[in-house]
Order: C-alpha cells, then structure tokens, then sequence
C-alpha cells in the first residue's frame, strides 16, 4: 500500500516543484491578440510568429494569444474594446483607425502615394515615426505597420471608367472619407462591416466595393463580384496597435519587456511584408483563373479620378496640410 502511494505521490511533488521552479515556462502575462482576417492570411500569420518571438523572448513570461477570423469581434468593436483593455493587441486597417485618431487620415487620402516603395519610404521613415508616436496621445500603442497593399473598385456589373462608377452603391469601411470619396464619384456609399460584403453583395444590396487582391480572393468577393476596376484609388497600411492596460501589465512585469515586444513586433512587420507580396500574386493569378475581369484604367484616366477628389485634399489645413506636402516630396 506504502509503495503504491508513494509511486502516486512523487510524480505530483515533481509536477508541482517544477511548475514553482521553471517559472519561464509558465505564463506570467497572458495577452489577446485580434485580426479579423482567417489564420492562413498574412497578417494572422506574422501574428503568430509576433506571438511566438515574444513567447521566446521573455522565457516564455510573456505568452501572446491570437484570435483570428474576428473571434474578437470586428474592427470597429475590437477598437472600443481594446480602449479600455478588453483587448490587448489588435490589427487594425487604417480605414478603422483613422476614425478615433484623425491625423491618420492623411495617409488615407485617395491616390496618395506613386507607389508601394513611396508609401514604404513614407511609413518607415519620419512620419511614420512621428504618426506612431501620436497614437500614444490616445492611450494606445502603435506597434509597427503591415503591408495591404493598394484598394481598387470591383463589381457586380463591367466597371470600365469613372463614369461607370456614377449611380452605384458601393460597400466602404466604417469611415466617412471613404464615404466622402464614393460620393465625389456620384455614388452611393454603403458603410458595413467586413464580414457583411460577401452576403450585400449576393443579395445585391449593393453594385461593389473596394478592396486588396488578398481580401477579395480571401473573403470570395470574387465569386460574385468579378469585374474588377485596378484604380488603386488607397494604399492603406495597417497597424498593430496594444492597449494601455496590456502596455502597463508588462511594464510591470520587467520593463525590459515593453522594448523586447516592440523590436518583436518590428521584426513581424518585415516578416508580414514578405508574406503579403507572395500573397498578392497568388490572389492575382486565383482571380485571373477564376475568369475575373480587370480594367486598368490609363493615366488620363488616374488623373480625372485624382481630379475628382481634390475636394478631400482641401479639407486638410495646418499640420495635416503640411504632412501631405512632407509625403508628397519622398
Ligand atoms: C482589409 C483589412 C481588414 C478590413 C477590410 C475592410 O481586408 O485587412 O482589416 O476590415 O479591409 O474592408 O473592412
């Protein structure tokens, strides 16, 4: 009986002395991460590798949960609740974003930039810099940025030029430029969450929406929308942003943890570029297979839609004013 006991009970006392002693194996810290994007996606996956350099990094104190798919919720929720610590870490698109901290909006303007390598220059340089800083004035954290690429126009019905666009009702973020942007063309704009496209689409509730290659392919926009229009109207980066309250947590956990987390995050984002350039070519050619019409619109034709929305780009005065001069000159 003595010895069946014992048998019993020194695996236990082991168990429990090495889940005291090896504390870098147990969590200290436990942090929701959210994307509203499926696990196979670029972003979600530089997530994961985020999640697992940080787990690394900090001997495992430090463990990072991601919940893709917006288990969390959609943006526009996952925001308010990452305000007051609901949530600890979020990817955000900067359609989103821009509507708590306005400054972001510039970087949001239609045609903005000549290229991904201009936007690049922009983000990963000064203002991109000084831009991450301001989101601290929010009480939030800005990470570092994630590529998605540029957003073009894609329909139900041919979308060939500008004038196509007049009189349709078109799917936007929850963000009033964009609704701005879609009336200069004398459309309707439709504000709906991300995961509502697909159905308002084949429901007809609405003639298109606007999107990256990835997003369209990903969500299947393209099963019922394959006219695409490749206007490339926003290259909208996106951002990874942590709450106050996880930002405080791990200050006092080991305040060398907050720089550990960043430089992970840093290293994500080179990580995610990588990712999101495969991923547009794959989705190009998945859309191109499928049968998917695309109308690059010419130069002329850029520029009379640029021309239509000068309208937004007046409404920027002072600071803003000055930082679309700043971008334009990169
Ligand atoms: C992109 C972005 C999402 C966003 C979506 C949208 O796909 O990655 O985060 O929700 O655009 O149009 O709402």
């Amino acid at each position: 009986m003595k010895k069946i006991l014992l048998f019993l009970i020194i695996p236990l006392f082991l168990f429990s002395c090495n889940k005291n002693t090896t504390s870098n194996q147990v969590p200290r810290l436990i942090l929701r991460y959210a994307d509203n994007q499926p696990k196979d996606y670029p972003t979600t996956k530089a997530a994961e590798y985020f999640a697992a350099s940080v787990e690394e990094r900090t001997d495992g104190q430090i463990s990072i949960k991601v919940y893709p798919d917006a288990q969390l919720g959609e943006e526009k929720s996952v925001l308010e609740q990452i305000q007051f610590g609901g949530i600890d870490c979020s990817r955000f698109s900067l359609g989103t974003l821009s509507e708590l901290i306005p400054i972001l909006s510039v970087l949001q303007l239609p045609y903005l930039y000549n290229d991904s390598e201009h936007m690049w220059r922009v983000l990963d340089g000064k203002i991109g810099n000084e831009l991450i800083e301001e989101i601290e004035k929010y009480d939030l954290t800005g990470l570092c940025w994630f590529d998605a690429g540029a957003r073009s126009f894609y329909s139900r019905v041919p979308i060939n030029s500008t004038k196509d666009l007049e009189g349709k009702t078109i799917r936007v973020q929850e963000s009033e430029l964009m609704s701005q942007m879609i009336e200069l063309f004398n459309a309707t704009s439709l504000q709906l969450a991300y995961d509502d496209v697909y159905s308002a689409l084949k429901m007809e509730i609405i003639d298109g929406a606007e999107n990256n290659f990835p997003s369209y392919i990903s969500k299947e926009h393209y099963q019922v929308a394959p006219y695409i229009f490749l206007d490339e109207h926003f290259r909208l980066p996106e951002i990874v942003i942590m709450s106050k309250v996880a930002k405080e947590k791990i200050l006092n956990l080991n305040p060398e943890f907050l720089d550990i987390i960043k430089d992970c995050a840093i290293e994500s984002s080179l990580y995610e570029r990588k990712l999101w350039a495969e991923a547009e070519i794959n989705a190009e050619l998945k859309a191109a297979e499928a049968g998917c019409v695309i109308t690059i619109p010419d130069y002329d034709e850029r520029m009379k839609l640029r021309m239509i929305t000068n309208p937004i780009y007046e409404k920027f005065t002072g600071r803003e004013k000055v930082l679309i001069s700043e971008i334009n000159m990169q």
